[in-house]
């Protein structure tokens, strides 16, 4: 009985974005629409049409990676068949495998030979491949070429440095005129995104992953907590409040109209920082993060990856487009038109690719180093850890706790989850 309207809500929020109407499609497929992500995934789409004379829906899904995960438990858990191919999250197979069909299963045990083995690793559960590497993603950090040379300092290695020029030069620019001017934007919403910056504040700091790799509550310490109260420090200061409720592209508006001398992104605000439209374009850097005097620059692992649910009519045909769209050439063409970073390890010596986006050669161990947040070891209870973690931060950062009593607060909240579940 309450099946309907639960599908009905969710596919309302998702958004047919085809023209096509639904009934004559051979196949539906979910994309992420961050910047020009869903231009790429129709572009890709319309080439494996024409190839096949297949035809495909497409529908966008909300930006906020923590939005799209409900939406799809709700369509998944009713057990939905209306879409057949998934994009999803480098966190979400532990939580959606009994979903999602094995792709070794119509694609062959060598589906996913060529792909970075620890994403390969990830997407396994239980011995099956319940996705296909896409894209993968590690925070990284932007600046603004043109106005540190200027002021003649260096890109920051610490995180004090970078609070320090980002003060200077905040206060320079806002002297010479423009008010509108900041030091640092990141994504510091309540969702998957503060996980992503607060596990690198933390991790760069010597203050742990939140949970180790064998499963224990690590958050509770003072580095942890130092981190947070450091960050909580920036705002108003060098960050403007309204980072409280920004997502990637929040922050990519700002540092890309000119207004921000730092900004922590995922390389795909490169091409979009670069592109005509940008006030920015040819003054852009980027480096790795910063770290603390206790820690080592730690970049946040993200990216995305392509299931196919257990509840489509054509399991077969959307495991191919899978293929299709995780191949080579379609993972070239998105590196070198919007800096999604390819999955295929060769792809990484291109020469085009490296022509497109320099760092993906300078910054090559960030990606394969980057730091995976908790995902594999806390299983279907990840998504509770994560929103635990990244209320508490933004508690800190909102000036409503300090960093020690929000780490102490975490630790018992994550100690009830795991002592029921994990
Ligand atoms: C990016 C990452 C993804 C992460 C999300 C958080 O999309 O690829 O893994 O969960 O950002 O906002």
């Amino acid at each position: 009985m309450q099946r309907q309207p639960l599908i009905a809500s969710g596919l309302a929020l998702l958004g047919a974005v085809s023209a096509t109407p639904a009934l004559s499609a051979d196949l539906t497929i979910s994309c992420g629409a961050v910047g020009a992500e869903l231009a790429l995934c129709e572009q890709g789409v319309e080439a494996w049409e024409a190839e096949t004379g297949h035809e495909v829906e497409i529908v966008s899904t909300p930006n906020s990676s923590t939005e799209r995960l409900s939406l799809y438990q709700q369509i998944l858990s009713a057990r939905s068949d209306d879409i057949d191919v998934l994009q999803i999250d480098v966190v979400w197979p532990g939580l959606l495998a009994n979903h999602l069909l094995d792709l070794q299963e119509t694609l062959g045990k060598d589906a996913a030979a060529g792909h970075f083995e620890t994403i390969v690793a990830n997407n396994t559960v239980d011995g099956r491949l319940v996705a296909m590497p896409w894209f993968t993603d590690a925070g990284v950090l932007y600046y603004r070429k043109d106005l540190l040379e200027q002021h003649g300092v260096e890109p920051p290695e610490t995180w004090q440095q970078l609070t320090d020029i980002a003060t200077e030069i905040q206060s320079a620019e806002r002297e010479a005129g423009n008010d509108k001017m900041w030091g640092y934007v990141f994504q510091g919403r309540a969702y998957e995104g503060l996980t992503c910056n607060a596990l690198e504040w933390v991790a760069s700091q010597g203050g742990g992953t939140l949970v180790d790799a064998d499963g224990e509550i690590t958050i509770d310490n003072e580095n942890a907590a130092a981190a947070l109260d450091l960050a909580a420090s920036w705002i108003g200061e060098i960050a403007p409040q309204g980072v409280l409720n920004y997502t990637e592209e929040e922050a990519r508006g700002i540092f890309q109209s000119g207004n921000a001398v730092f900004m922590r992104n995922w390389p795909y605000a490169w091409s979009l920082a670069q592109s005509e439209d940008s006030e920015v374009a040819g003054k852009v850097g980027v480096v790795k993060l910063p770290h603390g005097p206790d820690g080592d620059s730690a970049a946040a692992l993200g990216g995305w990856n392509l299931a196919v649910s257990r509840y489509s009519e054509h399991p077969d045909l959307a495991a191919e487009l899978v293929a299709f769209l995780t191949g080579e050439a379609e993972q070239k063409r998105r590196a070198i038109e919007a800096a999604y970073n390819p999955t295929l390890t060769s792809l990484y010596k291109d020469e085009e690719v490296l022509e497109a986006v320099p760092f993906f050669g300078t910054l090559y161990d960030t990606f394969t180093n980057a730091v995976a947040r908790p995902s594999a070891v806390t299983g279907d209870n990840y998504g509770r850890v994560s929103n635990g973690f990244f209320n508490a931060v933004h508690e800190v950062l909102s000036g409503n706790q300090s960093g020690a009593e929000a780490v102490s607060d975490l630790d018992s909240e994550l100690s009830r989850i795991k002592r029921r579940r994990w």
